[in-house]
């Protein structure tokens, strides 16, 4: 009963209201009508349309279809062993949910907003199947705890599948820096040319990067992997609920320990996220050596025509779009982990409706994440190095520089005065448009009177490269280990590398 008359204070009569957001929606075909409330007796007036659109999810969360049902089935038959329901109460709404989950892997579940979200869509499909029995599912249960679990159980498959990705790539990497142990490329600071490293160590070093973000996601998984489901709305249930029982029998570790807790945090996806937004960043890292290395100005690396785009208006273009792309999306994933931060920001205990908009960020990073980790495996596998090119640039830019000033060094001259000789011996070269190998040893000894004629050996690259002999280092052998080691250590992750090899077209 509304007395909107006597109640001036009411801003908008209610009907009035409706009435005109319904003429609102008529320019609008896809938002659904508003109808009777779904929300029982404490509800008089249907749900206005806007606002069953607004907070309509189930576009979103029907992805945790898989997940909700894992959860019921193992919420009734706990509910059954501790007395809640029947035994035959809880096979009938097994099978129901059986049914639902076959329903929906066919693609024939007929989703609904008006049934709000995943939760209550599959709810309604079973009760509609196994009549009131149907009802009994959510005894001593939430959609707050429900949600919980189903997010927890889809992000903890997600960061292995994730882990799993990077592990394949990974594999790649080993694969093309085994090709690659000869190969010498200008070593970078600042973008200038420093010293000569092995294109393998530099591959490498994209290899441990992504160690890490595997890592951080695992890591995530593993701490995410307690259950929430008996902690209800916010204070658990009256109902004797069996919690260690649905925890092991979906995999979690143990109960969550505090249902306040439970219900109302989301700090397991802001650490999921964190890891991938980490993993893009690294991703985007390595996709913009690509670009830099496909341009003609390096031309270290010639990226496969099946992942790279002409131009519409220059006939001669061959845009590296998939690494650009990779590095572009990178934004993405890290709104994606800001989007979380803030709405997790001044949330009070416990749930809260803005925590369903937890979905869409976290699926999106995922599916950034895992397509991105697809194209520059890809990319990668199909790239052409180039060697020559490579050792074209070790001849300009003095990066044997630090050789001459170890070789000083190593005969007593304090480190400091030798940098300070070979910087005088660079400005010379550099003056007369030499290396400081075509120095004569009388220009070298009017700098320092401790060179002879030995100092010269110090001034190939191959040596160079080959004296720098530490773990860690790009001597031969340390690479040629690092690699074994990197081989040994995805493939015990399940990686089969000479599977990988053989589908992977990779040019030399
Ligand atoms: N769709 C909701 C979400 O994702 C489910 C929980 C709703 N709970 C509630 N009290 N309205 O958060």
């Amino acid at each position: 009963m509304h007395e909107d008359e006597h109640e001036p204070w009411r801003a908008c009569p209610s009907e009035r209201w409706r009435a005109s957001t319904a003429a609102m929606a008529e320019d609008n075909p896809e938002a659904p009508a508003s109808t009777s409330s779904t929300w029982g007796g404490r509800f008089e007036e249907p749900m206005d349309a806007v606002a069953l659109r607004y907070s309509a999810s189930v576009d979103v969360d029907k992805r945790l279809a898989e997940q909700d049902i894992e959860g019921s089935i193992a919420h009734v038959t706990m509910l059954a062993k501790v007395g809640v329901v029947t035994g035959d109460e809880a096979a009938t709404i097994r099978a129901g949910l059986e049914k639902v989950r076959e329903t929906i892997r066919a693609g024939k579940m007929a989703w609904s907003d008006e049934r709000e979200d995943v939760h209550m869509n599959v709810e309604s499909a079973l009760t509609e199947d196994v009549g009131d029995v149907g009802g009994k599912l959510h005894t001593g249960r939430s959609r707050n705890d429900q949600v919980a679990t189903d997010m927890r159980l889809w992000t903890r498959e997600a960061c292995k599948r994730t882990a799993a990705r990077i592990d394949r790539l990974m594999g790649i990497l080993a694969l093309r820096a085994e090709g690659t142990v000869d190969v010498l490329l200008p070593g970078y600071t600042h973008l200038q040319r420093a010293q000569p490293v092995r294109l393998a160590h530099h591959l490498l070093a994209w290899a441990e990067m992504l160690e890490r973000d595997r890592g951080r996601l695992l890591d995530a998984a593993k701490r995410m992997n307690e259950s929430p489901l008996g902690c209800a709305a916010l204070a658990s249930t009256t109902f004797p609920l069996d919690r260690e029982m649905t925890a092991k029998a979906l995999g979690f570790d143990r109960p969550m320990r505090n249902s306040l807790d439970a219900v109302g945090d989301r700090d397991f996806l802001v650490e999921a996220v964190g890891a991938l937004a980490c993993a893009a960043v690294h991703l985007s890292r390595i996709a913009e050596e690509l670009v830099l290395w496909s341009t003609q100005e390096f031309g270290f690396v010639v990226m496969s025509d099946a992942f790279t785009t002409g131009s519409s208006i220059m006939p001669q273009k061959k845009n590296p779009d998939m690494a650009e792309l990779a590095r572009g999306k990178t934004g993405r994933v890290i709104g994606d982990l800001v989007n979380l931060l803030v709405t997790l920001k001044g949330l009070p205990l416990a749930y809260n409706r803005d925590l369903q908009e937890d979905k869409a960020p976290v699926f999106d990073a995922f599916d950034t994440v895992d397509d991105t980790l697809d194209v520059l495996s890809g990319a990668i596998a199909a790239a052409a190095f180039q060697p020559e090119k490579m050792k074209a640039a070790l001849r300009e830019g003095f990066l044997d520089a630090t050789e001459l000033a170890d070789w000083l060094a190593a005969r007593g001259v304090p480190f400091r005065d030798a940098h300070h000789v070979v910087g005088h011996l660079v400005a010379k070269a550099h003056a007369s448009q030499r290396t400081l190998g075509e120095l004569t040893l009388d220009e070298l000894k009017a700098e320092h009177d401790a060179f002879d004629e030995s100092a010269f050996d110090a001034l190939d690259m191959e040596t160079a490269v080959e004296r720098r002999d530490l773990p860690g280092g790009p001597a031969k052998g340390r690479v040629g280990a690092a690699i074994a080691e990197l081989r040994e250590r995805v493939g015990g992750r399940g990686i089969d590398l000479t599977a990988l090899a053989n589908d992977t077209r990779s040019e030399p």
